[in-house]
């Protein structure tokens, strides 16, 4: 067991599920969304989904982990028996999933950030089909993706402190400057006022049933909660270390990220005169445009620093969605970690691949006739968007009613003396009892009628 790899302390940790918190979702997903559900409106319903149901589920994982001391499916199998154990391995084949077409996004990003960069990509006349004709081009984008799979494994191969340590000591930090630097050039634009209106009013009369769910599933998604991300994590993380603190470090990091993404985008998008309704084609589609009104030189400059934020934000959260599965068959199978590593990347790009030729290269993948003529990697998405909230709908039934309520506490105790009779404790006990199944068990069940039969609340 010692030689499985500890974090250094807590900031490894934290910077490390932080990493795995901030990603694609923070940086694109969020202010599309919040564009097109009226501001500040999904701002406040967002803040509610990630303080008051989404941080104890966190609190909750992270404590199954470090409780267990080791990867998922053996922390379920450990703490509950063999047939909990199958939420484990759900948990395992579901990150495998998520990351190979995430990777494929990310390998977009990069490709952006390296044809704007080096290529005459912001030249173009029209964004929406370049767009088209860059996702459909396989050839590089083969390139793209492995490329950045290959860096995700690079730093998975050399270990927790060596290698994701590391790298998220030298990501998080550059993300954040960069993020700094964007925002304050985008609030000197004109019109920049206008965007910070938009963002920071509220105007309920936007507020749907649909708009609190899409606000849920962000928040879930964005917490990487629910598939034993943060078990795996948490078996890393020294029993000295307070749980409680360091998962609210992480919530607010991940939380002021998406907060400081969406002040980045909309002074931009409303000094450019764009619509931020624009949905997800808002970052490869209108974000172009927008830096090539910049003029060239400066246009390069943002538009280059934006795509590489993007790549840096997506760097750490697939090492965290590569290192589930490496962690299952590094604890279970005793193999390797450098063979698992190459070998596991190699399967998940392969499996990746029908989503990377799902924009045209291979048209019956781009309509998929069973699935609404929506695309293939729309699919593999909608579906592992299920199973996270299934994966942590069935966690809090393990918590409460398997390992049970009295042995979190007694884990989230160590390292935090006063948790025990803590206001924080009830609250956590309540919600991971009660609200969190409940309302993760509904929101599965609505995703699945809304993605399968389209219905609009
Ligand atoms: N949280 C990441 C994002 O916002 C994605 C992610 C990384 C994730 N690891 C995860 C999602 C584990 C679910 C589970 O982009």
């Amino acid at each position: 067991m010692s030689n499985r790899g500890k974090f250094s302390g807590r900031v490894g940790f934290i910077l490390a599920a932080t990493g795995s918190a901030i990603g694609l979702s923070n940086i694109w997903r969020f202010p599309y969304l919040a564009g097109q559900n009226g501001g500040a409106v999904f701002l406040i319903i967002y803040l509610a989904c990630v303080f008051l149901f989404c941080f104890p589920v966190m609190v909750g994982e992270i404590a199954i982990g470090r409780a267990a001391g080791t990867d998922a499916y053996g922390a379920y199998t450990k703490l509950g028996g063999k047939k909990w154990g199958l939420l484990g391995i759900f948990g395992v084949i579901s990150g495998i999933f998520i990351l190979s077409y995430y990777n494929v996004v990310a390998g977009w990003a990069f490709g952006y950030f390296v044809e704007l960069t080096f290529g005459p990509l912001l030249q173009e006349s029209d964004f929406g089909s370049f767009f088209s004709s860059f996702v459909n081009d396989i050839n590089s984008n083969f390139f793209y993706s492995l490329g950045f799979l290959f860096l995700t494994a690079l730093a998975v191969v050399r270990g927790i402190q060596k290698g994701i340590e590391t790298a998220n000591k030298i990501l998080m930090p550059s993300l954040f400057v960069i993020l700094i630097g964007l925002i304050l050039y985008s609030l000197t634009l004109p019109n920049a006022k206008e965007g910070i209106r938009f963002y920071l009013v509220p105007d309920f009369s936007e507020i749907k049933l649909q708009t609190v769910f899409d606000a849920l599933r962000l928040a879930f998604f964005t917490l990487s909660l629910g598939i034993g991300g943060l078990i795996t994590y948490g078996s890393y993380v020294q029993k000295s270390e307070n749980i409680i603190y360091s998962a609210s470090v992480v919530t607010w990091a991940d939380t002021i990220v998406a907060f400081l993404a969406g002040l980045m985008v909309f002074p931009l998008v409303f000094s450019a005169g764009q619509s931020p309704a624009e949905g997800p084609a808002l970052v490869f589609m209108v974000m172009p445009e927008i830096f090539q009104q910049m003029g060239p030189t400066i246009g390069k400059i943002v538009g280059a620093s934006f795509f590489l934020l993007l790549c840096f934000a997506a760097l750490p959260s697939c090492i965290s969605l590569l290192e589930l599965p490496v962690a299952y068959f590094v604890d279970q199978k005793k193999y390797p970690r450098k063979y698992v590593v190459w070998i596991l990347s190699l399967v998940i790009f392969l499996l990746g691949l029908p989503s990377l030729a799902s924009f045209g290269a291979i048209p019956a993948l781009n309509k998929l006739w069973f699935y609404k003529q929506r695309d293939f990697l729309t699919l593999v998405a909608d579906i592992t968007d299920i199973t996270l909230t299934i994966g942590g709908c069935l966690m809090c039934i393990f918590i409460s009613y398997r390992w049970k309520l009295h042995n979190m506490n007694a884990e989230l105790a160590i390292g935090n003396e006063s948790f025990r009779g803590s206001l924080m404790q009830k609250y956590i006990d309540f919600t991971i009892r009660w609200a969190c199944p409940l309302l993760l068990g509904v929101l599965s069940v609505l995703i699945i009628i809304d993605k399968f039969w389209g219905f609009n609340f």
